[in-house]
């Protein structure tokens, strides 16, 4: 009988993305995915540790599933993601129940170890890093009832950051092979996508050895603008300090790149930088948002702000909450300093009270929010590019959804012949929330 699995993820698009291609790896084997940990056979858990308790949040979600295999002892338990590839062995040695423990470079083998799993042989582990083995062509999926799809085109992180876990977890930086992503977004093409976005830890590290020639992020970029039926074109994460002359040039070449651009900075003062190990100045910063806006004047930028690093002094912060309001973000992210095991950072003796970090994360998201709002609020009236992709789930009557450039979800009328097109809709409402209401022109 065919296998039921429930595959439980979180962390960041990479890590949903990995999940997707698990599913589409068991699906290919026969597997079927269901919603409902209650009646699967095999529960997969996919994790992320890039902040807060993440061992704490495996263990109280496996203590959740052992109730279920003490009921069913048949259920076969896998974890995988970077918390499993953080702590390895030790998840199995506080939690013997489980069978598998996975990393997100092995995920492709889950089929072969689920197999292996017996009562004599309870358990394995994989969690090898450098294999580009799991973005194997043959588990794109071919139906897709969407039109905007993930592309992973490097994997892994050299910058060690002094805070972050990522080049721990992932490993080295390893970038695949360009015939075969422009191979995957033709084919994907070609099943209905119109928009990419690219991911990665740092895609503008992308490289690519040909010869005696280097193959960038930048050429990359260029020969996916020229796959015909991709309308747009997006990545995420690109590192400010990997941002070239030539990849700021492309926003004048490549009119599918959207006017959007996440560039995560993580704090205003170039003290605190130097100390992230973030490898440039506020100045270069800034310099880089003036060289890509003279380019694109209609350009957004959105951002990623650690609040409460070790030795971040008041004055620190303020230089933070002065550069959101010079730079005027469109939408960010912003997260409580977490001190991650084997970091740099972690190391550091951490003087700042919870107390004054939550205060200074609070200021921070304020404002965030407001300009935010603001962003929101000048939209209205405009005419806006919004690639079409589906019918509203909320309502019977003809109403159609997309997002603009900004990534902001518009409602607006029209039959589903307009699914997978981009149209220009004069945005009419504006709400609290986070959606937008449009006219099609
Ligand atoms: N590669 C991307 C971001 C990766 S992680 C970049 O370099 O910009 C996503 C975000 O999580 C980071 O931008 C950072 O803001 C946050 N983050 C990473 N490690 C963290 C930690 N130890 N504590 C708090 N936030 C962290
Ligand atoms: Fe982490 Fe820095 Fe790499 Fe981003 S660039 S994943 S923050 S080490
Ligand atoms: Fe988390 Fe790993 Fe992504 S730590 S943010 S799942 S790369």
């Amino acid at each position: 009988m065919e296998k039921k699995v429930y595959i439980k993820t979180w962390g960041c698009q990479m890590n949903e993305h990995d999940s997707d291609l698990l599913q589409n790896i068991l699906k290919k084997k026969k597997y079927i995915i269901v919603k409902n940990p209650e009646i699967s056979d095999i529960l997969i858990l996919n994790t992320c540790s890039i902040r807060e308790k993440a061992q704490e949040k495996v263990f109280h979600q496996l203590g959740r599933w052992k109730k279920l295999k003490d009921k069913n002892n048949n259920i076969i338990i896998a974890v995988g993601g970077c918390v499993a590839s953080q702590e390895g062995i030790k998840i199995f040695e506080r939690a013997k129940f489980i069978n598998i423990i996975f990393g997100p470079q092995t995920l492709h083998k889950l089929p072969n170890l689920l197999n292996k799993v017996t009562k004599k042989n309870p358990f394995f582990i994989d969690i090898k890093l450098k294999s580009l083995k799991k973005f194997n062509l043959n588990f794109i999926k071919t139906i897709q009832k969407k039109c905007v799809e993930y592309v992973s085109i490097i994997e892994g992180c050299n910058q060690f950051c002094s805070f972050c876990i990522v080049p721990y977890t992932r490993g080295k930086e390893i970038s695949r092979p360009s015939k075969d992503i422009l191979l995957e977004i033709k084919k994907l093409s070609q099943t209905g996508i119109r928009e990419i976005i690219l991911l990665g830890q740092n895609v503008n590290a992308y490289i690519e050895k040909k010869k005696n020639k280097i193959y960038d992020f930048s050429d990359l970029l260029l020969d996916i603008s020229k796959i015909d039926k991709i309308l747009r074109i997006r990545y995420v994460t690109s590192h400010p300090k990997k941002f070239t002359n030539k990849l700021i040039q492309l926003y004048q070449k490549i009119p599918k790149l959207v006017n959007f651009l996440h560039l995560p900075v993580q704090s205003g003062s170039n003290r605190i930088l130097k100390l992230m190990k973030r490898g440039y100045t506020i100045e270069e910063y800034i310099n880089l948002i003036y060289q890509i806006k003279k380019i694109r004047p209609q350009m957004v930028f959105s951002s990623d702000f650690i609040v409460g690093y070790p030795g971040e002094t008041k004055k620190d912060f303020e230089k933070t909450i002065n550069l959101i309001k010079n730079i005027n973000f469109d939408t960010s992210f912003s997260f409580l300093y977490s001190s991650r095991p084997g970091t740099k950072a972690s190391k550091l003796k951490d003087f700042l009270s919870l107390e004054e970090k939550k205060k200074r994360l609070y200021k921070l998201q304020k404002i965030i929010k407001l300009q935010s709002f603001q962003w929101r609020r000048r939209m209205l009236g405009t005419i806006q590019n919004v690639l079409v992709e589906g019918v509203s789930k909320k309502n019977h009557v003809k109403e159609l959804f997309g997002k603009t450039e900004n990534n902001r979800q518009v409602y607006f009328s029209g039959d589903s012949s307009y699914i997978g097109k981009l149209v220009k809709i004069k945005i009419i409402e504006i709400n609290y929330n986070s959606f937008l209401k449009g006219k099609l022109l």
